[in-house]
C-alpha cells in the first residue's frame, strides 16, 4: 500500500517506504510450533468480526516460550499475542469485558514480556515499530498483524510509522548535538539543530497523510477501543487478571504514541519541562517503551543541557536555531491536537448524534463511550495535550 512515488494512489494512496530502518524483527512469521498462535493472529478481524476469537483462543494448546530464539522472535511474539490479547478483550466492545486472561494466553505472553522488558499490552513498539514489512521490491508496505478497521487501520498504523521515518534524521541529529556540545563545535552543533528542526517539520507533514488513510468514524468507532487498556480505564475498573500469572488483578495503559521515544528525546535535547501532572503522565508512558529506547531518552537527559549551553554561549544564530526546534515542536504538537480534534472528538460528536437517531450512525460498530475524554495511555486528552503543547512554547529563549 504504500509506495516510493509518494503520489496518491485511490482508493487509499501509496506512500514512500524509502529508507526505513529494519524493524525490531525483519521476520513475519515466528517458527513451525508457534503455528497454532500465527494461525489466529492472521485472522483477527475476520474471527473478531464473526464473535469467535475468544472460543479460538480458549482452544489454543498452552505453547511455552522458552523455544523463541534472540531478540528479532521475541518482538514478533510480543506483537502477535499483544494483538490477540486486544482482540480477545475486546471483541464484544467496552460492555462485554472479561476480568480474566485465559491461562494459554497469559503465561507465554508474560514470559515474552519478560524476556524484552515491555509489559503485557499492546505497546506502541508492538502496533507500529515492529508491525511492518515490504510488500514488494519497490518499497510497498504493509502491516504484518491486523484488527478490525481494514483500510482505516492499516493507514493509521503506517502513516504513524511514517512519522516515525521522519524522525529519524531528527534523532541522529540529537547524538551530533550532544556531541558539538561536548567539543564546544558550534558549527556542527548548528548545523544539528537546523537538521533536527527541519526533522520535526517533516514529522508534521507525515502526521498530515492521516487525513488521506483514516476515515475518522472508522478510527472512532472501529479501531480505538482495540488500543484501550486496563488502567484509568471506565470500562475495565478493576483491572485484568492474568491466569497463571498473579492472582491479583493487573493494570496496564493501552497503547499509544505518547509511548514513542521520539518525542520525549526531543524534549529532552531542548530542556522542556512540562507540568507536574504531565510530566507524570509521560513518565508513566516510558515504562511502554524497549528498554534500549527508554535508556537513549535517559542518557540524553544526563547530556550537557543544550539550552544552557546556547544561553551562556551569547550566539544569536545558535539561538535561533535553537528556538526554531522548539517552534517546530510546538507547532507538531499543534497540529497534533488538529488532529486528535477531527479522530476524537468531532467524531465522538457525530457518533452521539447517531445514536441519537437510530439507524444514522456509523455502519462500522457501536462507538465506545468510556474513553470519549480519554486517551487510550489513559489521559485526559486535551487538557493534557494543550498543556504539553503549551509548556513547550515556553521553551523559546527570548533574545
Ligand atoms: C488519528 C491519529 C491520532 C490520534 C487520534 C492521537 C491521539 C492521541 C491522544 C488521545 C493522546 C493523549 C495520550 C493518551 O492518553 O493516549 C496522544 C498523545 C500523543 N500522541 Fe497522538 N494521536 C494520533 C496520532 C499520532 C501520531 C501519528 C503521532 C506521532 C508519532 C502521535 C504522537 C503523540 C505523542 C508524542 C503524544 C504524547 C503527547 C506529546 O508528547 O505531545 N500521535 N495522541
Amino acid at each position: 500500500m504504500l509506495s516510493r512515488d509518494g503520489e496518491p494512489d485511490k482508493p487509499l494512496g501509496r506512500m514512500d517506504g524509502g529508507t526505513l530502518p529494519p524493524p525490531p524483527s525483519t521476520k513475519t512469521e515466528l517458527p513451525a510450533p508457534y503455528g497454532p498462535w500465527m494461525e489466529i493472529a492472521h485472522d483477527l478481524p475476520q474471527l473478531i468480526a464473526s464473535h469467535r476469537l475468544r472460543s479460538h483462543v480458549h482452544q489454543m494448546p498452552q505453547l511455552s516460550a522458552r523455544h523463541l530464539r534472540g531478540r528479532e522472535e521475541l518482538h514478533l511474539a510480543h506483537l502477535v499475542l499483544s494483538f490477540i490479547t486486544m482482540g480477545y478483550l475486546w471483541q464484544e466492545g467496552e460492555e462485554g469485558t472479561v476480568k480474566v486472561l485465559p491461562q494459554n494466553l497469559a503465561v507465554p505472553f508474560w514470559e515474552v514480556s519478560q524476556a524484552l522488558g515491555l509489559p503485557p499490552i499492546l505497546c506502541h513498539a508492538d502496533f507500529v515499530l515492529a508491525n511492518w514489512r515490504r510488500k514488494d521490491p519497490d518499497g510497498n508496505l504493509d502491516t504484518i498483524i491486523s484488527l478490525p478497521g481494514a483500510e482505516s487501520l492499516r493507514g493509521f498504523i503506517l502513516v504513524t510509522l511514517l512519522v516515525e521515518k521522519a524522525a529519524v534524521p531528527g534523532i541522529k541529529a540529537i547524538v551530533q548535538a550532544i556531541h558539538a556540545i561536548l567539543q564546544l563545535d558550534h558549527e556542527t552543533l548548528h548545523k544539528a539543530l537546523q537538521e533536527l528542526a527541519e526533522a520535526i517539520g517533516d514529522m508534521t507533514k507525515a502526521l498530515a497523510r492521516m487525513h488521506d488513510f483514516v476515515d475518522p468514524a472508522v478510527f472512532y468507532a472501529v479501531i480505538r477501543i482495540f488500543l484501550s487498556g486496563w488502567k484509568d480505564n471506565p470500562a475495565m475498573p478493576g483491572g485484568l487478571v492474568y491466569e497463571g500469572v498473579s492472582d491479583e488483578p493487573l493494570a496496564y495503559s493501552g497503547g499509544s504514541a505518547a509511548q514513542s521515544t521520539v518525542l520525549h528525546a526531543f524534549d529532552e535535547l531542548l530542556g522542556i519541562r512540562h507540568s507536574e501532572e504531565s510530566s507524570a503522565f509521560l513518565r508513566r508512558m516510558r515504562q511502554y517503551m524497549p528498554p534500549p529506547h527508554r535508556a537513549f531518552v535517559e542518557e540524553i537527559r544526563r547530556a550537557p543541557p543544550l539550552r544552557q549551553h546556547v544561553l551562556s554561549s551569547g550566539d544569536a544564530r545558535l539561538r535561533a536555531a535553537f528556538n526554531r526546534c522548539v517552534c517546530a515542536l510546538a507547532d507538531f504538537r499543534s497540529y497534533h491536537i488538529t488532529i486528535v480534534t477531527k479522530y476524537i472528538a468531532v467524531a465522538a460528536a457525530k457518533a452521539k448524534a447517531g445514536r441519537a437517531e437510530p439507524g444514522d450512525g456509523p455502519a462500522a460498530g457501536k462507538p465506545p463511550s468510556a474513553l470519549e475524554t480519554k486517551g487510550t495511555g489513559g489521559s485526559h486528552i486535551f487538557s493534557f495535550l494543550k498543556s504539553v503543547r503549551d509548556t513547550t512554547r515556553e521553551g523559546v529563549i527570548s533574545a
